[in-house]
């Protein structure tokens, strides 16, 4: 273990996917760090996921919103936490087609209750400089790519096309601004597409494994061609830990797994694992169930993230390699439908059938 000055952590939205991820990720490497979760626990928000830090002396976790000032408020000072790391959104595109006013609600306005407490707090403490608010942005804030175009380094210009890409673009600007305004220390990353355990059953992974388990169709959306550029979540926290770590104040750092993969090859990847892993299929072969749907309105057609500017200045590169985290993952979901399983809702149906009917 490092050996370095204990830290005091405030995870906003560490019961959702990466979050989550982030904070077993962050418990184990730095276990004397004092861990605060803030989560309202929202449909995408799982308590379960935490459980086994449940009880453990440094760890915490309140439930509430990012966008309740005088919790925030609260928690800053009885905590006296030194860091934010910044998780909690609305974070499924589909879904902010549907509904952008709870995007632009927790994205835009929770990002701004937390950097005003943040300042205050940070004020009060002396404006230290070892403090720091860690933005968690992502790559769609870019636009969408051509299929020649180069991938989106930091200083590509913000063209976010999806309201859930417009409510983290404004909630990047922010931050920026509150840097530029008030010298806060902050730091924010624009990472590609993730994967892993505990991501809500929405998301094109999951929704594939699952509905294989299922025999329901697996729907992929226009022509199956759109491109995403895929990372493993540990990899996603061990490049948050770096910049935590090493990153300059003000800036910002792509992070990627230099891992482009157009939809419908990742689908039959998946199939492939799924048939190859799981015995006793609904349908088999699993591909059978592949059905093209009606398209994502206004779909990215290409992201793609280049991740050298974190690799030269703070020396992270992606450890796993797409084969083998894949199939990790696919293997998670089939053991773990005890966790999943509760997931799919009477809401959960209600948002599938508007989305896919
Ligand atoms: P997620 O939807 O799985 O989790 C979001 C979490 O935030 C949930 O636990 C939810 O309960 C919580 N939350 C929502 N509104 C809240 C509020 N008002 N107050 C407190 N908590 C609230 O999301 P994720 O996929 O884990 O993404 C986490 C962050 O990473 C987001 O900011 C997202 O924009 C960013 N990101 C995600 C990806 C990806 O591929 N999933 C890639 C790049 C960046
Ligand atoms: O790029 C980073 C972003 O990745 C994050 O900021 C978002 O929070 C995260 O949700 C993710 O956004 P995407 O829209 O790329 O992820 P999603 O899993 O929803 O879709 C991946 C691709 O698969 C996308 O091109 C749409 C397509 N898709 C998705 C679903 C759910 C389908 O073809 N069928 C589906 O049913």
């Amino acid at each position: 273990m490092p050996l370095r000055e204990p830290r005091r952590v405030l995870v906003t939205g560490g019961a959702g996917f990466i979050g989550s991820n982030f904070v077993h990720y962050w418990c184990d490497r730095y276990p004397v760090d004092r861990v605060v979760v803030l989560d309202l626990l929202s449909y995408a928000g799982n308590r379960r996921t935490l459980e086994a830090l449940e009880g453990q002396e440094n760890f915490r976790f309140v439930q509430g919103d990012i966008c309740d000032r005088t919790l925030v408020d609260a928690l800053l000072k009885a905590e006296n936490l030194d860091t934010i790391a910044h998780f909690a959104a609305e974070s499924h595109v589909d879904r902010s087609i549907l509904g952008p006013e709870a995007f632009v609600r927790t994205n835009v306005l929770g990002t701004s209750t937390l950097l005003e407490a943040f300042r205050q707090r940070w004020n009060k403490r002396g404006c230290p400089q070892s403090d720091r608010f860690l933005h968690i942005s992502t790559d769609e804030v870019y636009g969408s790519l051509g299929p020649d175009d180069p991938p989106f380094t930091e200083t590509t210009p913000y063209s976010p096309n999806s309201p859930y890409a417009a409510s983290k673009a404004g909630s990047d600007h922010l931050v920026r601004a509150y840097r530029h305004t008030y010298g806060l220390p902050t730091l924010i990353t624009n990472c590609s597409n993730n994967y892993g355990p505990y991501q809500f059953p929405e998301k094109l992974i999951p929704l594939i494994c699952i509905n294989i388990l299922l025999g329901k169709s697996l729907p992929v959306y226009g022509d199956g061609q759109n491109v995403r550029d895929w990372l493993y979540v540990g990899d996603h926290c061990s490049a948050l830990d770096v910049v935590l770590h090493k990153g300059t104040p003000g800036e910002t750092y792509n992070i990627g797994g230099n891992t482009q993969i157009k939809n419908i090859d990742l689908v039959y990847t998946l199939c492939q694992l799924m048939d190859e892993l799981a015995p006793n299929l609904p349908v088999h072969p699993s591909r059978d169930l592949i059905t093209f749907v009606k398209d994502r309105p206004g779909h990215d057609r290409r992201y793609a993230i280049d991740a050298s500017k974190i690799k030269t200045q703070l020396g992270w590169t992606p450890q796993e390699s797409i084969q083998g985290s894949l199939r990790r993952t696919v293997k998670w979901y089939l053991t773990h439908r005890d966790w999943w399983e509760p997931l799919l809702s009477e809401e959960y149906q209600a948002y599938y059938r508007q989305v896919y009917a």
